[in-house]
Parts: C-alpha cells; structure tokens; sequence
C-alpha cells in the first residue's frame, strides 16, 4: 500500500490521473492532492468531487520549500491515538504543466531530502525524449531531459522514479487543432481532415483514460517499472486510419488535404522564429508523424496494461462530445 501526493492535480492529465487513482483507492493508504489556494477557489467544484470521494486536499505554494516539506511529510500527531489523522506522502505524482516542469528539480531536492517520500514519478505523459540520439537536441524535450538528468545524478541517492512515456494523447490526436490545423486536424463539423506527411505513419498513441490506468499499474509495480522509462500505449494507429475511421462512423466520406514532412518542418521553424507558444506542440506533431513513437516492445504487459481502449472508442467519443475538454483544441 503506498501514500500517493499528486502535484498538478487539475490540469488536463492531472485530473485523470487523479481520478485513475480514486476509482483504485482501496488500493492505496492515502490520495493526497496538493495544489494552490487559487485553484482551490476557481476549480471548486472539481476539488470538491475529488475530496467527496476521499482525497486529502492541502494548499500550499509549490515555490515555498516549508510549504512543500510540510505537505510531503505531514504534522506528526501528538499522540498515537491519532496516527490515522497522520497523513504524510511516500509517492510523488507530479502533472505540472509544460510551463513548470523546470520546478520539478527542485520538487525532487526537497523530496530526497524528506525522510517519507521514497518514489517520484515527474511529468512526463508523452513523446520518448530518449528515443534515439535526435531526441536530446529536440526543443520540446530540454526541459523533461533536465528533470531526467537530476533524477539520475548523484544528488540523487535515495529516491525511485518511473517516467511514464504515453505518445500523444489519442483523444487530442484525433481532435480539432485550433492553434494550427496544417499540423493535423480533424475537423467534426465540416467533415474536413489535414493529416501530417502522406497520413500513412503509423502512430503509437494513449488515450487519456489509458493513461490514468497506466500510472495506476506503475504505482502497484514499482519493482517493474523501477527507475526506468515505462513505455506504453492504446494503440498504433496511422492518421489515414483515423479519418477511415471517423467515416465509418458518421457515414459519409470527409474532404482530405496533407501537410507534407517538408511544410510542417517550416510551420514549425516560423512557429519558433515567432515565438508562437504552442510551438512545441508542432515539434511534436513532427516528431510524431517521423515515426518516434514506435518502440520495438512496449511495457503494457510488464504492468498488466492488456486491455487498451481502441481507435474506434476515440471516435465516437469524439463525435458523441466534440466540445469535451480534449476536442477543445487546448494544448
Ligand atoms: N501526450 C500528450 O499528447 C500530452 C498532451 C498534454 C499534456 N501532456 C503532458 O502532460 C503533462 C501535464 O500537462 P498538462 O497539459 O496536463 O498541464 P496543465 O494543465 O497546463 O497544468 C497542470 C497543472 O500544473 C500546475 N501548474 C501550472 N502552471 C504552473 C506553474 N507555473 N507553477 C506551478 N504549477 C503550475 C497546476 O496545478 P493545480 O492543478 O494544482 O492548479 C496545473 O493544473 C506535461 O508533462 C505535458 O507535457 C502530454
């Protein structure tokens, strides 16, 4: 049994994965949530739910080291008769967002430092940044390889990590592109779809749901999945398949452009020059379309990840709510 603290709880992933977790949580001692005094005020009603249905919520700025350190390690009780009042963390699940990730490094100090946690599991939820010997000059990726690198240095003595490697977000994937359809688009309402390169490269990808039983799997197999990269996913699917896909299902065939390698390396260079701030998003709509998401074997089996959810699930979950939070085009 082990003391789960989630940091990034409300955040598009962070609440699945939370959610991931309460739907387990007789499989955990503790489900603790800590997160900032301004989310508890503007995500009210999802901080609620989740404390409705047994989360420990602690507030707390994630910039304060006594802040951090309190909620890692709890108040001891003064007496034994209220040890079960004692909630203190052994396991770090970080969802920060790609804004904060910097900050995870010093998250990681302070958990080595703090005598309880034992396990740190950093934001990952995506592409491999250790895929092959481009990865490491990949913009996208610095951030997550600095956390990495820290994780696995000498500062390092004491604590595990897993770092939770999903492809892109199926859901997502097979979405409305807001920022910039050419990158790969699928658009519900005109029947319209961009596919990147010739829409033939096959994609490994994870649904959202995967991913919050996937991290659930690495927490109950910590000897599995123990300071290494766990590679997991739904399914490989090729855009082309996708828009097949979305055809069967709505009965009627959709209107089709590509947006060849070569177009999409310059959107995304133009996108950089400009400062554009999803500009990581279309590296990794390159990266993807490169084939970077295909690994000779995943771990799904290694942590009982068997039954995936499948192509045709995303669909018509998108048709069924294409204004759901992950058709919005927010990445
Ligand atoms: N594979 C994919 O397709 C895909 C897609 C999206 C994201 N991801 C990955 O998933 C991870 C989480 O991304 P996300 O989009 O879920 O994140 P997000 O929604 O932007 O933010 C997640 C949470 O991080 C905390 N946070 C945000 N900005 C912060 C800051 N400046 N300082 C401290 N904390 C901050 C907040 O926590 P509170 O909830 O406590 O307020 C927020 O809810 C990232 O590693 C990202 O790369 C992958």
């Amino acid at each position: 049994m082990s003391k789960i603290l989630v940091i990034g709880a409300t955040g598009v992933i962070g609440k699945v994965l939370v959610d991931a977790i309460l739907n387990a949580r007789e499989q955990f001692d503790t489900i603790g949530i800590f997160t900032s005094e301004a989310t508890i005020k503007n995500k009210k009603d999802l901080i609620d739910s989740f404390k409705s249905r047994g989360a420990v919520i602690r507030t707390g700025d994630v910039y304060n080291d006594d802040d951090v350190l309190n909620v890692f390690e709890g108040e001891w009780p003064l007496t034994r008769h209220y040890m079960a009042l004692w909630h203190y963390y052994d396991t770090v699940v970080s969802a920060v967002g790609r804004f904060a990730i910097d900050k995870q490094v010093d998250l990681i100090a302070l958990a080595e430092r703090s005598p309880t946690i034992q396990r740190f599991i950093p934001s990952e939820y995506g592409t491999d940044i250790a895929f092959d010997a481009s990865s490491a000059s990949e913009k996208p990726h610095q951030k997550k390889l600095k956390v990495r690198a820290y994780l696995e240095s000498d500062a390092v003595q004491r604590l595990k990590y897993s770092y939770l490697v999903t492809g892109p977000f199926a859901d997502l994937f097979a979405g409305y592109m807001a920022a910039e359809p050419r990158v790969g688009n699928f658009d519900l309402e005109k029947k319209e779809a961009i596919l990147a390169g010739d829409g033939h490269g096959p994609v490994g990808m994870t649904t959202v749901s995967d991913v919050g039983r996937a991290l659930v799997a690495v927490l109950k197999h910590p000897e599995a999945t123990e300071n290494k990269a766990v590679l997991v996913h739904s399914f490989v699917a090729t855009p082309d398949e996708l828009l097949k896909e979305y055809e069967r299902q709505t009965g009627r065939p959709w209107t089709v452009s590509y947006t060849s390698m070569d177009e999409l390396k310059k959107i995304e260079e133009d996108a950089w020059a400009a400062e554009h701030p999803v500009a990581s998003i279309f590296t990794l709509r390159r990266i993807w379309a490169e084939g970077k998401t295909l690994y000779e074997k995943t771990d799904n089996e290694a942590i009982g990840l068997t039954k995936t959810d499948t192509l045709e699930m995303v669909i018509q979950a998108n048709i069924a709510s294409p204004q759901a939070a992950f058709q919005s085009g927010k990445l």
